[in-house]
């Protein structure tokens, strides 16, 4: 598990970003988009939650006869798109053209009689293929191609980015083999699709839409689908109208508080899934939580999903990491390789604790970003300052108002090599007085942080919560130590003296610094031994020192 300490190793000098940039022209899987064809978040999401409602999930049997397959589905209306996936058996995504076809097919589907126990007769759009003899396939016959719904094992990963050229090579291999596929993708606003369909059930004008990694860009194949469920929508059908003399008497009563009025209708719609949701499994009510949500998983999708309500903050912030991840292709290159440096190397987890989660990883690299000279990103004051009127969004008392059209923010001249940018990266965290300072990727700046948490940053739309209270001080010190660990093979052994000077360093000076963890002065840091920061303990090595582990996985 050295993946990354391998792509800072394998460093052998310049290459270019631009090349790349070009390679990747098409809009990538996420949603991720090109610099010529940049289009809003918003826009994407609706495109995506329309298609999904044209589409249908089908579990079929092992061998399944394609042609016959699509020939039978044809007769209910043109198909977009079609792929199979495993997931405890073969599935079919199918997307038709029209919303009349999934009608039709509801309308020759029966629901399945069971001797002994009783169904419920909700109606959903997942289909299980009763006559295995009408689709066989002939002995002689392949079997479907499966599109790939996680990420390759570790070791071949690294095998992967072992025969790439350069850094910026792996770094962006890296992105290759973790984003969501164009497939997983569709997956995901499917499963949020019918989610809405069980949630409508109970509150036909309230939707349901993914939020968080799914669609911010920094989806890994594999990650969990958080879902927001959004009654806001009700509201908004009234608007621009003049009120009658009527008030609509809702079904829920009137409650003590917004979040009393959250907890019962999460409470509600928990009951809903694990009672009718087709394929929703091990569903736990999570209602005490800061957040409250309800929990399951998806089980022919292979989704963990999170469900809460009540929660746009967290949907406009998944819109400004889309816009950061949209900017510039080393912001996404970067967010995936340090994100997957912290996994292999147990900084971050899937269990919640006192670990740095991987949205604080993504404010820790995007602010790292906003402080190269010049930027690379611009601070979300900036992104404020170039909001025109249908941008401003202010959500219970906070403004969350930024620019939704990438377009209008200009391109960085900035032009670093991911190979500098991800040393530095574990140069600049390697050092930085986390006792002191807290990160803002609002302002773009370092300041002193109001409490003593042990790393600070400052949620960016409610400036009085700190994103990262979770994690505390040994935590910090392993992501540190880590950091450092890294930083004397990556930042001098590896940099051509062009990228040196071109990140302003001074080489010779940095060639002369090693902070291991098994240095004296580290433990001293352990111990609580700290001056202003106390992380900047640079200390003498020798340059085989730095050079060994070099040239031992040199290819
Ligand atoms: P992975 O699921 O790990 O791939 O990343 P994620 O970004 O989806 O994180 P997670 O599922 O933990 O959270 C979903 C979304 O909730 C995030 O993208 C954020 O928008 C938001 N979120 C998560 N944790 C916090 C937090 O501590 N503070 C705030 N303000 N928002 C958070
Ligand atoms: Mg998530």
């Amino acid at each position: 598990p050295q993946s990354v300490r391998i792509a800072c190793l394998k460093f052998r000098g310049l290459s270019a970003i631009v090349a790349r940039e070009e390679q990747v022209s098409k809009p990538d899987e996420t949603g991720s988009e090109s610099c010529s064809s940049r289009r809003t978040f918003i826009k994407v999401q609706e495109e995506r939650q329309q298609q999904a409602k044209h589409t249908v999930l089908i579990s079929c049997p092992p061998k399944i006869n394609e042609k016959k397959f699509l020939k039978y589905l044809s007769q209910h209306g043109t198909i977009n798109t079609h792929f199979f996936y495993e997931s405890f058996g073969t599935h079919a995504v199918v997307e038709f053209s029209k919303l009349d076809s999934v009608e039709s097919l509801f309308s020759r589907a029966s629901i399945p009689v069971i001797k002994e126990d009783c169904v419920v007769p909700f109606k959903s759009r997942l289909f299980t293929i009763k006559s295995t003899t009408s689709f066989e396939q002939a002995a002689n016959q392949k079997p479907v191609g499966c599109q790939k719904q996680s990420t390759i094992p570790i070791n071949e990963l690294i095998a992967k980015l072992s025969s790439a050229e350069n850094i910026e090579e792996q770094l962006f291999c890296l992105v290759d083999e973790y984003q969501l596929t164009e497939e997983n993708t569709r997956l995901r606003f499917l499963v949020s699709s019918l989610i809405n369909d069980v949630v409508s059930a109970y509150f036909p004008e309230s939707t349901v839409k993914p939020f968080g990694s799914t669609v911010n860009s920094f989806g890994k194949l594999g990650c969990d689908l958080d879902l927001f469920l959004d009654l806001d929508d009700i509201r908004k059908s009234a608007i621009g109208k003049l009120p009658g003399p009527f008030s609509v008497e809702f079904q829920m009563k009137r409650v003590s508080s917004g979040r009393v009025a959250t907890q019962n209708i999460l409470s509600v719609i928990g009951e809903c899934i694990d009672n009718f949701g087709p394929g929703c499994v091990g569903v736990q009510k999570i209602l005490n939580a800061r957040c409250p949500l309800v929990r399951f998983s998806h089980q022919p999708a292979g989704f963990q999903c999170d469900l809460t309500a009540n929660n746009r903050i967290a949907m406009r912030s998944s819109e400004l990491l889309y816009i950061y991840g949209n900017l510039d292709s080393r912001v996404r290159a970067l967010v995936f390789s340090v994100r997957c440096w912290a996994r292999v190397h147990g900084i971050t987890s899937s269990i919640p604790g006192a670990w740095i989660s991987n949205f604080s990883l993504t404010m820790m690299v995007l602010f790292f970003l906003q402080k190269r000279t010049p930027p690379i990103i611009p601070s979300l004051n900036h992104l404020k300052d170039l909001a025109d009127a249908e941008d401003v969004h202010i959500i219970d008392d906070n403004d969350c108002t930024f620019v939704s059209d990438i377009n209008k923010i200009k391109a960085s001249k900035n032009t670093e090599t991911l190979g500098v940018l991800l040393s530095e990266f574990f140069e600049f965290y390697g050092n930085f007085a986390f006792n002191k300072n807290m990160i803002n990727i609002r302002t773009g700046k370092e300041q002193n942080k109001p409490e003593p948490s042990p790393l600070y940053i400052q949620n960016p739309f409610e400036s009085i919560l700190n994103v990262s209270k979770n994690v505390n001080q040994t935590q910090l010190e392993r992501f540190v130590a880590l950091a450092r660990d890294i930083f004397p093979t990556s930042t001098s052994a590896l940099r051509s003296p062009q990228e040196a000077a071109a990140a302003g360093a001074a080489p010779d000076a940095r060639e002369g610094s090693e902070r291991g963890v098994s240095d004296p002065c580290w433990a001293q840091v352990l111990d609580g031994d700290s001056e202003a920061s106390p992380y900047l303990r640079p200390r003498a090595a020798t340059a085989e020192k730095i050079a060994k582990p070099f040239d031992a996985l040199r290819p």
